[in-house]
């Protein structure tokens, strides 16, 4: 123990466990020697070598930890010790380019007066379908191959933003706009342009004397604050159950003049889906068709994104990859 007290350094130390309590030691030979004692002898000896090992044991040991603070505290005190270095480098995440286009096209839609709106992604066969005017014998149904999630067929991975129309006019009072981003699923066979989990932004506005020109005035001033710069845009007729009449709205090419692979050298762009609101999905939502009419519209937030940077598989978006998400 004397020695101990005296030990200057860790370096001392490990020369005393050597000593005494290391294989070499003078109390492990002693331990050694044990079998070769007469068995009373074995029993005393045995007993006060261990105890001798334990003690030096927990004497070395609290030492060590007395030397070890010391050893900090005169490095802390000398000269080579700067609080100011920078520490180990922290390594920070990035936003998926879903969710920076999304808060985009948030903050734009915000802009104009509109809410953001969440709906579940697990809905009812009632709002994704029936009360969109999609009843359950309905040919449009076959056009979204769905995932049920239960026997009854109540209970679906909704197929689009769309049922969100239906729960934002239960909720809310005319007038209003709404957006509604979100997860989509389909059942559908993954490739460079289709996946089973894919993103929307569902729009809807409800007033007095709603009209075409609103909706393509809205979504043109949407596209200018997107794109910078003003899009043409034009309306094909189109055919979905929950708006009448409905569009395809096309947009004007933003990346050529005379034709390039993102367009397929048409200049056109298909953009989204879109109408006014048909009278039975107002009634299905419980507003007066006589009063309010409204208009729809519902786009793909991942093709925008692919466009925006210049993506050319939508399987990216999904599969966790970090040397793709490391690029933004
Ligand atoms: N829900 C449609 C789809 O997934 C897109 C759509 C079309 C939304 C027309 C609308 C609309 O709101 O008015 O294909």
């Amino acid at each position: 123990m004397e020695r101990l007290a005296g030990a200057a350094s860790l370096e001392d130390l490990r020369g005393i466990e050597r000593e005494f309590v290391g294989k070499e030691g003078s109390v492990s030979g002693l331990l050694a020697a044990i079998p070769t004692l007469s068995p009373d002898d074995r029993r005393v000896v045995g007993k006060g070598a261990n105890l001798l090992k334990r003690d030096i044991q927990a004497g070395i040991d609290q030492k060590k930890g007395e030397l070890e603070a010391a050893e900090i505290a005169a490095q802390r005190a000398g000269g080579d010790f700067d609080a100011t270095l920078p520490g180990a480098p922290q390594t920070r995440g990035s936003l998926h380019p879903l969710t920076l286009v999304r808060r985009e096209v948030e903050a734009i839609f915000v802009s104009m007066g509109y809410s953001v709106l969440d709906g579940p992604e697990v809905e009812l066969d009632y709002y994704n379908f029936q009360a969109l005017n999609i009843p359950a014998d309905h040919p449009a149904r076959e056009m979204q191959d769905t995932f049920y999630c239960d026997t009854q067929g109540n209970l679906v991975m909704r197929t689009q933003t769309s049922p969100v129309q239906i729960r934002a006019m239960e909720r809310l009072k005319p007038p209003f706009r709404v957006i509604a981003p979100g997860r989509v699923f389909r059942n559908e066979e993954p490739d460079a342009t289709h996946e089973h989990t894919f993103h929307q932004v569902e729009g809807l506005v409800v007033g007095e004397d709603i009209t075409v020109g609103h909706l393509s005035g809205v979504l043109k001033g949407f596209l200018r604050q997107l794109f910078q710069k003003d899009i043409e845009v034009r309306l094909r007729p189109g055919y979905f159950p929950f708006v009448e009449p409905g569009f395809e709205l096309d947009v004007r090419c933003p990346f050529c003049e005379e034709g390039c692979r993102v367009c397929k050298k048409t200049r056109w762009i298909e953009f989204c889906g879109c109408g006014m609101v048909h009278p039975r999905v107002l009634a299905a939502g419980g507003i007066d068709s006589e009063a309010w009419t409204g208009f729809a519209f519902g786009f793909g937030l991942d093709r925008l994104v692919m466009l925006r940077y210049g993506i050319d598989d939508l399987r990216h978006f999904m599969a966790g990859d970090l040397r793709f998400l490391e690029q933004f």
